[in-house]
């Protein structure tokens, strides 16, 4: 069952009637549909968001949580149709899926743990007449606009903070995914949160985002998605100065020394590199490996990539679904053939295979050896299955590839030397390393990038602070 689409509790629907077709990018079936809003109900939402904000950030932070773990214990209940959903809608496998409705659920699980604890201060005062007392309030309407790679997790890693510190929300789930997301947003509903303090709009995103960062009360901006989406949207809130917390794409190296356990660097390689097809912004996107290793390590890639399952997600032996849309796969195809014509070598993969009755939208996993920086694989990222491998002879020149990019998410790094761990991850620009870690992503940890990754952090008491801010009291005695 296709949930509605929620503005001030009420199931809405366009002004115009018009509807939004949602499709399995598998076999283009019809998944459902939602209404295609724009400008008109996003104001209504906001308007919603604005009128519930004054009681939600009265209640008390504990009532607040417990509503945010309620609805945490709902997302297991429901872990079933929800991951089931997501395939449908996102393709991923179902292993995939049902590990993307506990990740949520741990999302929605931290903020409830820590928004009891966001705490003030009270600051020794310079001047002895006066006393100064530290508080964080919630920044007010909040506008998340979530991407389609997890179309759960990501709800839940903003959204939890969010209603933690008390902001009121109008939720933008992509237009290709917002089926897990509305049924999200429903069970928030049954979780106790209040009407009007988790709204959402569905739809094309550009009257959205628009209507969004138009309205002065829209107070802050959540947003995962493209870099070039988040510098448009970036613009356009200067207009009223929403603050702007923005987890854009990555490009990640994935680097491993000589000295590396060598079934742990590549059983991590496939981890990162293969999960939801390569459709992850902190996937490895670039392999960089020290000419000692590097024979055995692309070897032994080729050989686990070669045995990952390809086809839909719903069958519990794929690893590998289709690419989201036909956008995707062009650029994921571009990107292979621009790396063969430069001199790549296939090591396994390389094709697109073809099933009956589904559509072509599905890469094999491919391992290539010979990257080199004048590929677009190298500047851009590829968002698929494909790990291409570049050597390197020493720790210097890996640091320099490895900085070498606009972006700055996530890094990786194989070695047993914890000296050189150490030095070389703090040399590398970005804002998460693994290390000897292919999945280093956790609700407790502040996720964000540098560079043109964006700014913010979600997870932890972090994601909690992007919707807080802080007053000050100086009291004169
Ligand atoms: C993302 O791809 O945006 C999120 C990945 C993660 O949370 O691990």
């Amino acid at each position: 069952m296709i949930e509605p689409t929620p503005i001030d509790g009420r199931p809405s629907e366009a002004e115009d009637g018009r509807r939004l077709v949602v499709t399995d990018p598998a076999d283009d079936a019809v998944v459902g549909e939602v209404p295609a809003m724009g400008a008109k109900e996003t104001r209504r939402a906001i308007d919603a968001a604005a009128a519930a904000l004054e009681g939600w950030r009265r209640e008390t932070a504990a009532s607040r949580a417990a509503a945010i773990a309620r609805w945490a214990a709902l997302l297991r209940r429901d872990g079933d149709l929800l991951a089931e959903l997501l395939v449908r809608e996102q393709g991923k496998p179902i292993g995939e899926a049902r590990g993307e409705v506990e990740y949520a659920a741990s999302f929605l699980d931290a903020a409830a743990a820590e928004g009891p604890r966001l705490h003030g201060a009270i600051v020794p005062a310079a001047d002895p007449t006066r006393r100064i007392f530290v508080w964080p309030e919630p920044l007010g309407v909040a506008a998340v606009i979530t991407p389609w790679n997890f179309p759960l997790a990501m709800v839940a890693r903003k959204v939890g903070p969010a209603l933690a510190v008390g902001c009121t929300v109008v939720l933008k789930p992509d237009q290709r995914t917002p089926i897990a997301a509305l049924r999200a947003v429903a069970l928030a509903a049954e979780a106790g949160v209040p009407a009007g303090v988790l709204n959402a709009v569905t739809g094309e995103p550009a009257p959205i985002g628009e209507a969004l960062l138009d309205d002065p009360r829209v107070r802050v901006l959540s947003f995962t998605g493209s870099t070039a989406v988040g510098q448009a949207l970036m613009a356009k809130a200067a207009r009223h100065l929403a603050k702007p917390c923005l987890e854009l794409g990555g490009h990640a190296p994935f680097l491993v020394f000589d000295d590396a356990d060598l079934d742990r660097a590549i059983a991590g390689a496939v981890a990162s590199k293969f999960r939801n097809a390569g459709q992850t912004c902190i996937c490895a996107n670039r392999f960089l490996v020290q000419e000692g290793i590097a024979e055995a390590f692309v070897d032994g890639l080729a050989r686990r990539a070669a045995e990952l399952v390809v086809g839909r997600g719903i069958d519990p032996r794929t690893r590998i679904g289709p690419l989201i849309d036909d956008a995707g796969v062009a650029k994921v195809r571009g990107h292979l053939e621009d790396a063969l014509a430069q001199g790549a070598r296939v090591r396994c993969g390389g094709a697109s295979p073809r099933f009956p009755g589904l559509a072509d939208r599905f890469v094999a996993p491919t391992v290539l050896d010979g990257l080199d920086p004048s590929m677009r694989m190298w500047r851009e990222e590829t968002f698929g299955p494909i790990a291409a491998v570049r050597r390197f002879r020493g720790e210097a020149e890996a640091i320099e590839l490895a900085n070498d990019s606009p972006s700055g998410l996530a890094a990786y790094l194989f070695t047993r030397d914890a000296s050189r761990l150490m030095r070389v991850a703090e040399r590398l620009e970005c804002g998460i390393v693994g290390a000897n870690d292919a999945t280093p992503s956790a609700a407790e940890a502040p996720f964000g990038g540098v560079k043109r990754s964006g700014f913010g952090r979600e997870g932890g008491h972090w994601g909690l602070e992007e919707f807080a801010s802080l007053k000050y009291l100086a009291w004169g005695v």
